[in-house]
Parts: structure tokens; sequence; C-alpha cells
């Protein structure tokens, strides 16, 4: 051994002696992350009516570059796909030009971030994307959602053709291409909270009778056709995926978890992306133990912390340090950085966290409860 490789030996474990697995540095793929900190991907509807992100989005993610890793909100890879009003898109040149100024800001605070790719499936309405929403069955969603004219019913989905499952997998393919163009190091498949992707995985939402409904088997394939395409498109190491076993969120209900999700795991991690993302992960669920043996390759938990809130006061981060050590590789939180741009400098020193102002302000356009939230000093 050098002198050099025995000093950065001692260093090492000196700085493992007296600092949280938390902070210290790892990899993920090429990628080279500054700590285990994953800011988890949060909807914030600050793009233009047409999707294109503006600028103050470079503001917001720019402050919080310091997280090991950025999971960018939720963005649609196509116009049918969209949710809610003022979500972004990624499935034209306006685009990947709005998203290029995100990541040039977040890359020049020494930030990395993927994009997460979301079809809402049911969630959505024809006043907001301009489309009928599609879905795996015609099964509505309970209640009402938010629209540009305020909040209307739901209307009952059409169930997608075989025709436009395929444009939907060749959709999430080409908008991936286009988030690797926009300067992403990569995109998150969005498997969970009850849209698209999650949809087909449940019986409840899910009553077709070919080839992607009825049996366990049928269940997955969309979501293993959909990672497979967006591996084929920008290679496996740039693509992550996000899984919510039994997450009631969007009026989901899933009875086979424990069926589903294995099988789910050994079909993705034949193609060997870059990780899985696991929200509301509690380490002391068999399921959270079974997920993580089922899954070779880099694991990131999500800690089932108080939904609504108040947060515990360490943000999250006596949770995430139980994770790390139940298995996880990395650990996302969502509100914590939404309300703290230096989050990773406050649960490292223990400085305390600014409260969450009003939830309304997380999904209403402007800077207040976006990029006000002030540093440390
Ligand atoms: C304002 C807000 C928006 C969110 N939007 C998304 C989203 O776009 N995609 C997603 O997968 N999860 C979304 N979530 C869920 C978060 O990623 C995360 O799983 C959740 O907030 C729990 O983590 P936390 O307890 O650290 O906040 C959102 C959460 C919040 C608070």
């Amino acid at each position: 051994m050098s002198t050099n490789t025995a000093v950065s030996a001692d260093l090492d474990t000196e700085a493992a002696g007296t600092e949280s697995a938390l902070f210290r540095p790892t990899r993920l793929g090429a990628l080279r992350l500054a700590n285990r900190l994953v800011m988890a991907p949060m909807t914030r509807n600050r793009a233009s009516a047409a999707g294109v992100p503006e600028p103050i989005m470079a503001t917001y993610y720019a402050q919080r570059a310091s997280a090991g890793l950025i999971i960018a909100e939720a963005t649609t890879p196509n116009a049918v796909g969209a949710t809610y009003p003022n979500i972004p898109a990624i499935h034209d040149e306006s685009h990947v030009a709005g998203w290029r100024r995100v990541t040039d800001a977040v890359r020049a605070a020494g930030g990395q971030m993927f994009l997460q790719l979301q079809h809402g499936g049911r969630v959505g309405h024809p006043e907001t994307s301009g489309h009928h929403p599609l879905a795996p069955s015609p099964v509505p969603l309970p209640g009402t959602i938010v629209t540009p004219s305020g909040h209307r019913e739901n209307v009952v989905p059409r169930e997608m053709t075989e025709e436009e499952i395929r444009a939907t997998v060749a959709d999430f393919a080409a908008a991936a291409r286009r988030a690797v163009d926009a300067g992403f190091a990569g995109v998150e498949v969005h498997a969970a909270n009850g849209y698209l992707l999650h949809q087909f995985l449940s019986n409840h939402t899910n009553h077709r009778t070919d080839g992607y409904g009825g049996a366990v088997a049928n269940r997955i394939r969309l979501t293993v056709e959909v990672v497979r395409a967006v591996v084929e498109a920008v290679g496996a190491e740039r693509v992550g995926v996000r899984i919510a076993p039994g997450v009631t969120a969007n009026a989901m209900a899933e009875d086979d978890v424990d069926e589903v999700y294995p099988a789910l795991l050994s079909a993705l991690d034949d193609l060997g992306p870059a990780y899985l993302h696991v929200v509301f992960a509690d380490p002391d669920q068999p399921l959270f133990r079974t997920l993580r043996k089922a899954w070779s390759g880099t694991l990131i938990a999500n800690p089932a912390l108080p939904w609504p809130g108040p947060l515990p006061a360490d943000g999250g981060r006596a949770a995430a340090e139980r994770l790390l050590e139940a298995g996880a590789d990395l650990v996302s939180l969502g509100r914590s950085f939404l309300a703290n741009p230096d989050l990773v400098t406050r649960l490292r020193t223990g400085a305390p966290l600014n409260p969450i102002r009003d939830a309304h302000l997380m999904y209403v356009g402007g800077e207040t409860g976006y990029t006000d939230y002030p540093t440390l000093g």
C-alpha cells in the first residue's frame, strides 16, 4: 500500500467513525454521489400551461443541489398522460429546452439529476390534457380532480387498446431519450402512487382479459415493457424505477402485493436498471426485507414518515439511518427538502429545520413556498 493510499484509508476510517453513513459519498452507476440523501420527486405545478419548465424551476432545483441526487418531479411523456395543470412535460423540443435550463443550473451548482416519467392513466382530465384519459380498464378515480378551471368530477377513463399500449411504451422511451438530451443523468419510471403503471399492477383498476390483465405475470407486463424500452433507449445505468407496494394514494388498492412485487422485481432485476426506489419503506415490515433480498441492485428507500405531517423534528434523519442499516443504499426525503434547500448541511450539523408552510402552496405557482425558503446564515 502506498503512503497516499494508507493516508486516504485512514481518513476514510476516521470519517466513517465520526459521520453518519448518510453523509458518506457513494456511487450510482457511473455517477459519484456526494452523500446518500436523495431529493424525492415532488410535483410543484410551476411549469407553463404547455408543460415547459419555467426559469423559476431552475432556481428551485439549483438551491437543492447539495442532495446526493435530485429526482425531478413527475413529468409527462405524452400529452394524454398529463395529470394536473402546469405539470412539466418532455415530449417536444420546447420541453427539452426548458429542462436544459434546469439541468444546467443544477450542474453549475454541483448537483446531479434524474427526471421522473409519469403517465397519469385515469388520474387526468380532458380539461387539463385536451385528451380523454386512458387506463387499463374503465374504472374511474373516485371524486374530483383539479383542472385549470377548478375541481371537476373525474371522468370514466377509456380502456387502452393494445396499439395504444405499444404507443405508450414508445412514448416512455422517446421521453427518456429527450431527458438525456436535456442534460439529465437518467430517468425514473413512475410505477407508484396510483398512476398508469400502478393501475396496471392492481386487480382493482385492471380488469383486462388480454395479455395485460388477470394473472400477475400479465399485470406486471406493461411496467416491464416500459422499463425494457427505456433501458434500450438510454442504457440501464440511466434508468430507475419507483414502486409503492400497497400504498393507497389515488384510491389504489392491492390484494396481492406479496405476489405482484416479487414477480415484478425478478423481471426488472434481469434488466439491470440503476436503482429501485421504494415509497414509504418500513424496515420493520417483512415486505421491505423481501424487496431488499429480491433486488440485487441499488435500493433507494423513502421512509414512512407521518403523512400528512407534521414531520419529526429531525426531518427524517433517524428513519433514514435505520433504513441504511436495514440494507437501503440511498434514502430519499421529500418534504424536508421542499422546506430546506440546504437540508444536507442542516441534517449533518443538527441545525433546526424550516417548518413547511401552507400545504396548498405546494401545488400553486409562484415563488412563495417554493424558492423563498431560507438557508442557514
Ligand atoms: C408536494 C409533493 C409532491 C409530490 N409529488 C410526487 C411526484 O411527482 N412523484 C412521486 O413519485 N411522488 C411525489 N410525492 C411523494 C414524495 O416523493 C414522497 O414519496 C413523499 O413526500 C414522502 O416522503 P417525505 O415523507 O420525505 O415527504 C410528492 C410529495 C409531495 C409532498
